[in-house]
């Protein structure tokens, strides 16, 4: 016992007297102290030939021994890290940094952006919506009814568990949601992914992204709906861009019309982005149908209002000449550095 006692008093001495240049030292330091096979580890054992009325002494005196050099070992590694090696006259400082790669904005995102901001310019705020929707906010509040033949176009993919539940096939349910939740004067854009059970090919993709309009008062007007997006065409495009309005057909909206916008490419001579028309459809349009201002309990005879909807993809297209819709989803950085600086 005495004995075992001493020999830890020298251990101490030598341990307090070791010091390590090299990582490898540090290891060697703990294989030879705190290993299974360690000092530390031969030590404890000895608690066994120890007699019952000193074992708690013993005891404390080798817990000391045991943190004393487990202190130890810590400021040893501490100090023979690689970096804490490294002083400032090791390190070449002329070297060449490692360069940071900034990525880069993805495409329809900068086109989101712009579009959103020149929005906010005409006093449009931000309105957001699940993916994940529910029938009635998709199609049922949108005057779309169960079995209504418009929703043939829209077909989505469903939740097989509860099939009430659907991935959004327009950002149009979240005119819904805030009709839902806001009274008139209601000025909204809303920006979101939306969903279609289409076969990927380059002009159509299962996944694609839309930007809803929506504007609810009182005397709102067609001209009110002419005059906005064609702000938001010149604004987007320049000022030489023409546009036409077609008369369509949308449940929601009466009357309906999509607009199309001279196209960009060809400056309206003809080619394949076109279908050799010179016009490209960029978005669906109309005034609000009374239903679905009724839906939500805001008075048809009050208020009018009109909305929008157009695709992301479409005029990202048009701006950066991108002819395959499924580039965007692929992640190919030769794509994606193209535009590179641009926010
Ligand atoms: N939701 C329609 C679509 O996805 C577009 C639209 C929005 C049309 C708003 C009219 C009004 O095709």
């Amino acid at each position: 016992m005495e004995q075992i006692l001493q020999q830890i008093d020298t251990h101490k001495e030598e341990i307090t007297a070791f010091s390590a240049q090299t990582p490898e030292q540090v290891e060697e330091f703990r294989i030879k102290y705190l290993g299974t096979k360690g000092l530390v580890k031969a030590i404890m054992g000895e608690m066994r030939n120890v007699p019952n009325e000193r074992k708690k002494e013993f005891g404390q005196v080798l817990n000391d021994f045991k943190l004393f050099v487990e202190e130890k070992y810590e400021s040893l590694r501490q100090s023979n890290t690689r970096e804490a090696k490294g002083t400032s006259a090791q390190i070449d400082w002329s070297l060449p940094g490692d360069p940071i790669t900034a990525g880069t904005r993805h495409p329809l995102n900068i086109v989101r952006n712009q579009i959103v901001s020149i929005f906010k310019r005409l006093g449009f705020a931000v309105a957001e919506g699940p993916e994940i929707e529910d029938d009635w906010h998709n199609f049922g509040a949108m005057n779309l009814p169960e079995d209504h033949p418009a929703r043939d176009m829209q077909d989505t993919f469903y939740i097989s568990q509860n099939p009430s539940w659907l991935l959004r096939t327009h950002t149009s349910s979240v005119q819904a949601r805030v009709m839902e939740t806001q009274k008139p004067p209601i000025r909204v854009i809303c920006p979101g992914r939306v969903y279609r059970n289409e076969t990927i090919s380059a002009r159509a993709h299962c996944f694609f992204h839309q930007v809803e309009g929506l504007y609810v008062d009182e005397n709102v007007s067609f001209a009110d709906l002419k005059q906005t997006l064609y702000f938001f065409v010149q604004e987007m495009f320049g000022n030489d861009v023409k546009v036409r309005f077609r008369p369509s057909y949308f449940p929601f909206t009466e009357p309906s019309a999509e607009m199309d916008i001279s196209c960009l490419i060809c400056k309206g001579k003809g080619c394949n982005i076109c279908k050799h028309t010179g016009w490209v459809e960029i978005l669906g349009s109309g005034m609000v149908h009374p239903n679905v201002l009724d839906n939500f309990g805001i008075d048809s005879n009050k208020y009018t209002g009109f909305a929008f909807g157009m695709g992301v993809e479409r005029i990202t297209q048009l701006k950066y000449q991108v002819n395959d819709l499924r580039l965007y989803s692929q992640n190919d950085v030769r794509f994606l550095k193209q535009f590179t600086g641009v926010v």
